[in-house]
């Protein structure tokens, strides 16, 4: 069968996909990372406001584009643009839906399989007796980091294959079969998992299995707001940043989701509900277990070097080790095992709206489209391997998992919402609604999102250096010119502050790579429109 007649089975199983495909790696490990660096108390604000002016209604935006699409045929963003206006453009805007998700899929479940593979290192005991030292070497090994110029880790290699293997696996047997149970099963166990090590995270005291502090401390200074972090850019910028990602938006993968709906299905409310549980785990379960844990063992003053890839696989095992043999690989298990859930229920929502538009426009069978898939990711993967070292990783998580995001949410939502128009967007998103939306959101659909979403992407080009906006304007007056930061879009691009030049040849490389990889999917549209779709279907 092809896939374009699926459907889900359940409204229940539908959310729990749907919070499937939000909750994940970055609810647990970017979140914390993100907050820390931008002050704990001071990132929630910017990051609330964000998620209620932007994410919410780019959720509304895109579960109503992908209904809208489902209902002519089509289940991947190029199709789904396409029936939005006139032009014969809109379509190549909807590569990106595409392009994105098939790129981040490729390093996404490389860092998916690292957390099948410490699931099982928890179990079997490995970190037993090893110092911290120690536990960072074994990190280092695992992904064959620093050994020559190729890293070729073959413990990863085959955890990533045996991962691979099983998100494809899910994928074949469909979106209620595969997709729908995957959903079903793994967010009911994630959260028991992630409520147990939360309570497990906050009932530690101070001197209790070698604390040094309280690990309420930890809460303490996530959620104590300071409002002066309201005037400044760079917080906005990342909390809008972790907003995007966590609710992944801006791929394609919720219309995709979407477009196995009926016609009169609810939108309004199942877009918000899965939103919620997704921010419940995010803010609720994703504050509560690594940043008290870290401060109850560590200090306060440790989340000054905190990364999220440090404290899950090099720091955490370690500390699991001080809660006795018995509960050292339980808090491992359940730590890795929880993280691993989040991975595929978000890898598997990548990889359908690939699989869609093979299955639309070729006519692949279901089977066929998730062994392209497969492939394509294997052969994408392979780079961030082997060249973990020399940023290949980095590019395509700046590329594609971010900047790309925000180009396609400014292009989808001016092509909705201002293309389409907002009262038919209007419509779109209430019809079969079971709860009413505010009138109030008509209007901030229609300005303060586009605008929100604008003000990041021109933001995120010219971010100045250190975030500083106020010294980079001074700077401009005096004549100074404006410093680029390193992380802004411009100054990636140009390499500023990288003098390696391996790294810098590696990071060129791949740009091509991610370029080909972009012209060739639109010229399969290209062709999907010439050999098999309509030309126009409004
Ligand atoms: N939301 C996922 C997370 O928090 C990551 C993600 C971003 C994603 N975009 C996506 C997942 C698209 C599935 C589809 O980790």
């Amino acid at each position: 069968m092809s896939g374009t007649n699926e459907r889900w089975a359940s409204r229940l199983g539908l959310i729990l996909a749907v919070a499937g495909n939000a909750v994940g790696l970055g609810n647990f490990l970017r979140f914390p990372a993100q907050a820390i660096q931008n002050g704990g108390g001071a990132f929630i604000i910017p990051y609330l406001v964000s998620l209620v002016v932007m994410g919410i209604p780019l959720l509304w935006v895109e579960w109503a584009i992908g209904r809208h699409g489902g209902q002519k045929g089509y289940h991947s963003t190029p199709g789904m643009l396409d029936v939005l206006g006139r032009s014969s453009l809109l379509k190549y805007f909807g590569i990106f839906g595409i392009f994105t998700n098939l790129v981040v899929a490729a390093y996404y479940c490389y860092i998916e399989s690292w957390t099948l593979a410490y699931t099982f290192f928890s179990i079997t005991d490995v970190f037993n007796g090893m110092s911290q030292g120690e536990v960072v070497q074994f990190f280092k090994d695992y992904l064959g980091s620093g050994e020559g110029f190729f890293n070729i880790p073959y413990t990863a290699l085959i955890f990533f294959a045996i991962t691979l293997g099983l998100n494809l696996w899910i994928l074949s047997r469909g979106i209620s079969g595969g997709i729908e149970k995957a959903g079903k099963i793994l967010m009911p166990l994630l959260i028991i998992f992630g409520v147990f090590l939360a309570i497990r995270a906050l009932t530690l005291d101070r001197g209790e299995y070698g604390t040094v502090e309280n690990a309420v401390a930890g809460l303490n200074f996530l959620w104590t707001p300071h409002f002066d972090s309201l005037a400044n850019p760079k917080v906005w910028l990342a909390a809008a940043g972790q907003v995007f990602f966590t609710l992944s938006v801006g791929m394609g993968s919720i219309h995709c989701y979407a477009a196995y709906l009926r016609k009169n299905d609810d939108i309004a409310l199942n877009a918000a509900s899965a939103g919620f549980m997704n921010e419940f785990v995010e803010v609720v379960l994703g504050g509560s277990v690594v940043i008290p844990i870290a401060v109850a063992y560590l200090g306060l003053a440790s989340l000054s070097t905190f990364s999220g890839f440090g404290m899950s696989f090099m720091t955490l095992p370690m500390l699991f080790e001080n809660w006795g043999p018995l509960l050292s690989a339980v808090g491992g298990f359940t730590w890795f095992g929880l993280l691993f859930f989040a991975g595929i229920t978000s890898s598997i929502a990548m990889g359908q709206p690939v699989m869609a538009f093979l299955q639309d426009s070729f006519k692949f069978t279901r089977f066929k489209s998730t062994m392209a898939f497969g492939i394509a990711v294997l052969v994408l993967a392979l780079p961030t391997i082997i060249l973990y070292d020399h940023g290949a990783f980095d590019e395509y998580d700046f590329w594609a998992g971010t900047f790309s995001l925000v180009v396609f949410a400014l292009a989808e939502s001016i092509i909705f919402l201002w293309i389409f128009g907002i009262d038919n967007a209007w419509e779109e998103i209430n019809r079969g609604a079971d709860i009413k939306i505010p009138i109030i959101f008509k209007y901030v659909l229609k300005y303060v999102t586009p605008t929100f979403i604008m003000i990041v992407f021109v933001g995120s080009m010219i971010q100045p250096e250190g975030g500083n906006w106020a010294l980079a304007f001074e700077g401009l007056f005096n004549g100074q010119g404006w410093n680029l930061d390193a992380g802004s879009v411009l100054g990636t691009l140009f390499h500023i502050g990288v003098t390696d030049s391996d790294k810098i040849l590696v990071t060129n490389l791949t740009r091509l790579l991610l370029v080909s990889v972009y012209v060739i999917l639109g010229v399969l549209v290209a062709i999907a429109w010439k050999v098999n779709l309509k030309e126009k279907r409004v």
